[in-house]
């Protein structure tokens, strides 16, 4: 069997019990700039497993394209990846464990011909929010499994949610036994030493985790299930790691054809980061400086360094690139359609990080011959951020470079550093999301100050209900809509104009933070609370006059904003005031 063929049969399985098959998302989620790639198979379907109806019914099935950046730097072992297809089953307020763990059972034994004897399970055993599920092991025993192989662990091991807050619930994990040696007397399905391997993850989620750490329940009862294809296959096959099969192995042989000085993590790092980074190009990425171009290009990059390290020759990337189309066209015919653009973006950054490569490479060399007369052996922070922000140089090249000189790297303030920069270029990318403010210059920033200034002012003028319901921005004026059900009066206005600029004139230090939506919410930060994944958001504070949530960009002093003026007030829908407004300079 391969991998197409367990898609195949996973597919006809669930479409015999009644679910419809939806396609795989993009890899990069539709307008969710809360996380940057699809991480897991429910990804997609949030909304509807908390309560809206999905338009194919209550009982889905599909393949999931995902991508998990955690685990960046440890592929190369025998079992990471970034890129991973995820194989699930949903059901939207429909059946719950009992079919769940039927349909589970009947699939991998019958359907995929695992033998009971080697499946082994595990449950939630249960806390202050929720009860030990002691019925998924009953329906597991009745369905034959014996009950020494049903094991009880913690949230830790079996509680599914993606963040910090949303849809949740406790779950039962399915393990394979390979067959290896227990490595001790309690070896069992958490330790982790390789005997047994998860290989599907039911998740009856029938709960909400709010954004102060408490529980609700939700709407439905939903079941959200993942299986890991690239996992099941090599189980399968009885191989050792994911390298071995049909997925990579030609281009894991290919490696090696062309290698001069063979190094398995390095082919394995090339093989699976080519495979990603296809991926998401297919999917619209493009390599750039900030959150999703960044992962990208840290993937491209990272993989053309260790084409170096194994001493093949640059100029067969593109036919790397064509042979992986080959391999995976058939699996992946966006690969086939994106041929070109995927050829042409690799390419052009292989350029781009050659140039980067030779100047940067030059310029640690000589640092680090610097630190060898001085007789120290570790590179410090500043030096590496130095090196990134002047050369592009990335930090983990760095690091690679100089452990291969004997050097350590000392990142302590490495990353206040990175984040700071990545926090000026990330301000663009935020843009986008927020409609009206993608334009961004001196004016367009001091006005995007200026609304904050009048959200505020308002507030205190008209009374706390006066929130905002829209904000644009242009560096001509900026318009901003907010909640009050009158016309505001002229005195109001005048009094709201004073106090802006009078915040103006005491020339307010403006400073961001960035902290959990809890912690925002805590400090008193306005605007808006929403259910993202327990990402973390930025707050403005103004001086000590306003603190609001936003992802900037802002001025750094009140001062330079000029005079406030007030041009116009109308209404703007029921309920909702307009105000427009602009800054003399
Ligand atoms: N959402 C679950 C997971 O990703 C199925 O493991």
């Amino acid at each position: 069997m391969n991998a197409i063929e367990i898609r195949n049969k996973f597919l006809n399985y669930f479409k015999g019990k009644n679910h419809k098959i939806i396609p795989s998302a993009p890899l990069i989620p539709e307008n969710d700039p809360s996380v940057l790639f699809t991480t897991a198979g429910m990804h997609p379907l949030v909304p509807y497993l908390l309560g809206e109806k999905h338009p194919e019914g209550t009982r889905l099935a599909d393949y999931q394209k995902c991508l998990r950046t955690v685990d960046i730097d440890e592929v190369g072992d025998n079992r990471h990846l970034t890129f991973f297809e995820m194989l699930g089953n949903w059901s939207l307020g429909d059946y719950f464990k009992e079919d769940s763990i039927k349909y589970s059972m009947e699939f991998l034994t019958k359907e995929l011909n695992i033998p009971i004897e080697k499946l082994s399970v595990t449950c939630f055993k249960g806390d202050n929010d929720a009860p030990r599920d002691e019925e998924t092991a009953r329906i597991w025993q009745e369905n034959g499994m014996p009950k020494e192989r049903i094991y009880f662990f913690g949230k830790d091991d079996n509680w599914w949610i993606a963040g910090d807050t949303g849809p949740c619930g406790p779950d039962t994990e399915i393990f394979y036994d390979t067959g290896k040696e227990k490595c001790s007397e309690d070896c069992n399905p958490s330790c982790g030493c390789g005997k047994y391997v998860e290989i599907w993850n039911n998740v009856f989620m029938e709960y909400y985790k709010n954004q102060d750490g408490t529980y609700t329940k939700l709407k439905q009862r939903n079941v959200d299930t993942g299986l890991g294809l690239e996992r099941i296959n090599m189980l399968l096959q009885g191989k050792e790691t994911p390298f071995d099969t049909e997925i990579f192995k030609p281009m894991m042989d290919k490696l090696k054809e062309l290698a001069k000085n063979d190094n398995i993590a390095s082919r394995r790092i090339v093989a699976e980061h080519l495979r990603s980074s296809m991926m998401i190009i297919a999917d619209g990425g493009k390599p750039s400086n900030i959150d999703r171009g960044y992962i990208l290009r840290r993937l491209i990059r990272r993989m053309i360094r260790h084409l170096n390290k194994l001493g093949i020759d640059l100029a067969k990337l593109e036919e790397l690139i064509i042979l992986n189309t080959k391999i995976l066209g058939e699996m992946y015919p966006e690969l086939i359609e994106n041929k070109e653009n995927i050829v042409k973006t690799i390419i052009e950054e292989k350029e781009k990080f050659a140039k980067t490569l030779e100047n940067g490479e030059k310029e640690l060399q000589k640092e680090l011959n610097k630190l060898r007369e001085k007789n120290i052996d570790t590179l410090s922070a500043e030096e590496v951020f130095r090196l990134y922000e002047t050369y592009g140089f990335p930090q983990e090249v760095t690091k690679e470079i100089a452990e291969e000189n004997g050097f350590k790297i000392d990142l302590g303030t490495f990353d206040k550093l990175f984040k700071e920069h990545q926090e000026k270029s990330r301000l663009g990318s935020e843009q986008k999301f927020k409609g009206g403010l993608a334009e961004q210059n001196e004016q367009t920033i001091a006005y995007h100050t200026a609304t904050h200034l009048l959200h505020k002012a308002l507030q205190i003028v008209l009374g706390e209900h006066a929130t905002q319901k829209g904000s644009n921005i242009t560096t001509e004026r900026l318009r901003f809509d907010f909640a009050h059900p009158q016309k505001v009066t002229k005195e109001e206005l005048d009094e709201v104009e004073r106090i802006v600029n009078e915040q103006i004139q005491r020339d307010l230090k403006v400073t961001c933070e960035e902290m959990t939506y809890d912690e925002a919410k805590a400090s008193g930060a306005i605007g808006l609370f929403e259910n993202k994944y327990g990402d973390k958001v930025k707050v403005y504070t103004i001086g000590d006059f306003s603190k609001e949530i936003c992802g900037g960009p802002h001025v750094e002093h009140t001062g330079v904003l000029g005079t406030f003026k007030i041009k116009k007030e109308e209404a703007s829908s029921a309920g909702v005031r307009r105000i427009k407004a602009v800054l003399i300079k």
